[in-house]
C-alpha cells in the first residue's frame, strides 16, 4: 500500500498540527521547506510574544493573563544582573567580542535576546504583525526606543503591551502619533520607564482616539457594553507568498514623505526629524528630555519658581530617596510650565504632534519619521482595518509607576477626548510631580476606576484618599519614590 507522507498533508491540516507547537518548534519547522516556512508564519500562531522569556528557555506563548502578576523577585534580580553584566561586557567588548562572552551564561542570555528581537523585527513581524495582540518586553536590557518604535509600527493591533523596567523614551511611541492608531489598546505597563514624559501621554491620548468627536453617544454606549474588537482582514493566508520572508529586508527609501500605502520601500528617515538618532540624544540629556521639548526646565536645574505656583510650595518638602538624590529630587521647573494643572492653562502647547489620519499621511501630510510600507506588502497593517468605527479608548490598565517626569499636564492629556471610560487599574506610584488637583481631574474622567487598584504617592492629598492604595514603590529599591529609604 502507498505510504502517507507528512509532506502530503494539506496546509490547513498542517496549521492545525502547528497550533500545538511553541515558538522554538515553529522556528525549527519553518526551516524544513518553503511550505512549512509559509505555514509557520501564519498570524494566529503568533498572537502572544514574550521574547525576553523565550531567550531564556521559557516558551510560554499563551495569553498574558497568568503572567499579569509581578514576576518573582529572583527572576527580576537575575535579569537585572544579566543586564549589568552585558553592559559591562559591551563596554569592553571592542577587543574581541567572541572570546569575551565565552562561558558567561548571563551575557549569552542577553545576546540571545538581542538576536531574537532583531530577527523578530526583520523577519517575523513584517508578516504576522497585524495578528499580534500581546507583547511583553518587561525587564529587557537590550530593547531600545528605536526597536520598540519599529515593533509598534509593525503591530498595529496590540491590546497588551508590557515595557516594564526598560530603557525606552518618548521616541519609542512615535508610531502612535496618529489619531486612533492604538485605539484597541487595553493594557499598557510602563512601570520603571523613567525616561517617559508627558509627551508619551499626549501621544497615547491621541492614539486612543476621541470618543466625543466621532460620536457623542459613544461614551455612553461604551460604558454599557464592552467594545467589540476591531475586525481584521484575513490573517496571513496560506496562499504562496511568492518569496521567502528572508527577502523582507529593511531598505531606506530615497524619497521623502508622501507615498503612504505605496508598495515601495520601508524605513523612511527624514533627516530633519532625526527620530532615529533620538535615542542617542536621550542619553546625552539628563532625565531624557530637553527643555525645548518639554517646555519646562530640566528637573536637575534650579530656576526660580513663580510666587503663585504650587511647585514653590512643594519644593520646600524634603523628599528623600535612597537611590540617587540627584536623580529623583524634586527640582524647580520654572514658573512658566510647571506641569501642575493648578498653575498651567489647558492650552499650553508643549509638543508638536499632528492629529492626522492615515489618508492624510498618504498625501504627504502625516508624521514622516516612521515606517510607511513594506516592500512586497500592500501597505502597513493598520490600513487593513475593516472596522473604522470600532470602539475607542479601551484602556483598562495603565501603570506609570516610577515615571517620575510625568506631570499634571500629562494626566490632563489622558482625561481629554472622552477620558478613559474603561480604565480600572491606574498606578502612579513614584510620580513625584503630579498633584492632588491633577489626579482629581484625571479620576473624574475614569468612571470605572477600581480604587483598590489606584496607586499614588502617599504624600499627595488626592482623590479617593480613604480607599485608594498607597504608593507601591516604598520598598521597591529601584523605582522612584519620594520616601524610599525610610
Ligand atoms: Fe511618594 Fe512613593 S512617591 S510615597
Amino acid at each position: 500500500s502507498e505510504r502517507a507522507s507528512i509532506s502530503a498533508l494539506p496546509q490547513e491540516l498542517l496549521l492545525k498540527v502547528f497550533r500545538f507547537l511553541g515558538p522554538l518548534d515553529l522556528c525549527r519547522c519553518g526551516q524544513v521547506c518553503n511550505i512549512w516556512a509559509q505555514v509557520s508564519k501564519t498570524g494566529s500562531l503568533w498572537r502572544h510574544l514574550y521574547p525576553v522569556r523565550w531567550a531564556r528557555g521559557d516558551y510560554h506563548c499563551g495569553p498574558p493573563g497568568e503572567l499579569d502578576q509581578e514576576p518573582d523577585d529572583d527572576w527580576v534580580k537575575s535579569l537585572q544582573d544579566e543586564g549589568r553584566a552585558y553592559q559591562e561586557w559591551d563596554e569592553d567588548a571592542d577587543v574581541d567580542e567572541s572570546e569575551a562572552c565565552e562561558g558567561s551564561p548571563a551575557i549569552n542570555a542577553v545576546q540571545r535576546e538581542k538576536t531574537l528581537l532583531d530577527g523578530m523585527i526583520q523577519k517575523l513581524l513584517p508578516v504576522v504583525g497585524s495578528s499580534v495582540r500581546s507583547l511583553s518586553l518587561a525587564y529587557s536590557s537590550t530593547v531600545s526606543s528605536k526597536m520598540v518604535r519599529q515593533i509598534l509600527s509593525l503591530c498595529p493591533n496590540l491590546t497588551h503591551l508590557d515595557l516594564t523596567q526598560t530603557d525606552v523614551s518618548d521616541s519609542a511611541f512615535h508610531s502612535w502619533a496618529e489619531f486612533g492608531v492604538c485605539r484597541i489598546l487595553e493594557h499598557l505597563d510602563l512601570s520603571g520607564c523613567h525616561k517617559i514624559t508627558d509627551r508619551t501621554l499626549k501621544i497615547l491620548s491621541l492614539g486612543l482616539g476621541d470618543l466625543m468627536a466621532s460620536n457623542p453617544d459613544r461614551r455612553a454606549k461604551l460604558l454599557k457594553a464592552p467594545p467589540s474588537p476591531i475586525k481584521l482582514q484575513d490573517e496571513h493566508s496560506l496562499q504562496p507568498i511568492g518569496r521567502s520572508c528572508q527577502d523582507l529586508i529593511f531598505k531606506r527609501r530615497p524619497g521623502g514623505r508622501g507615498s503612504g500605502c505605496g508598495s515601495a520601500h520601508v524605513w523612511v528617515l527624514d533627516p530633519a526629524k532625526l527620530a532615529d538618532i533620538e535615542d542617542a540624544a536621550d542619553w546625552s540629556k539628563p532625565g531624557g528630555v530637553s527643555t525645548q521639548e518639554s517646555g519646562r526646565g530640566n528637573i536637575f536645574e534650579s530656576k526660580g519658581g513663580g510666587a503663585s505656583c504650587c511647585c514653590r510650595r512643594s519644593r520646600r518638602r524634603s523628599f528623600r530617596t535612597g537611590i540617587s538624590s540627584s536623580h529623583w529630587q524634586y527640582g524647580s521647573m520654572g514658573d512658566a510650565h510647571c506641569g501642575h494643572s493648578t498653575c498651567c492653562t489647558s492650552d499650553v502647547s508643549l509638543w508638536t504632534v499632528r492629529e492626522t489620519h492615515c489618508d492624510l499621511q498618504a498625501k504627504g501630510g502625516g508624521v514622516d519619521f516612521r515606517t510607511k510600507g513594506f516592500e512586497g506588502e500592500s501597505c502597513p497593517d493598520r490600513h487593513n482595518r475593516t472596522d473604522q468605527s470600532g470602539a475607542f479608548r479601551t484602556l483598562r490598565f495603565l501603570s506609570l509607576s516610577g515615571c517620575y517626569q510625568i506631570t499634571d499636564l500629562g494626566l490632563r492629556c489622558l482625561s481629554q477626548r472622552g477620558g478613559l471610560p474603561l480604565l480600572e487599574h491606574l498606578n502612579l506610584s513614584g510620580c513625584l510631580l503630579i498633584t492632588g488637583a491633577g489626579l482629581q481631574e484625571l479620576v473624574s474622567a475614569c468612571p470605572a476606576l477600581n480604587t483598590q487598584h489606584f496607586y499614588y504617592c502617599d504624600n499627595i492629598n488626592g482623590p479617593h484618599a480613604d480607599t485608594a492604595s498607597g504608593c507601591q514603590n516604598l520598598q521597591c529599591g529601584f523605582r522612584a519614590c519620594c520616601r524610599s529609604g525610610e
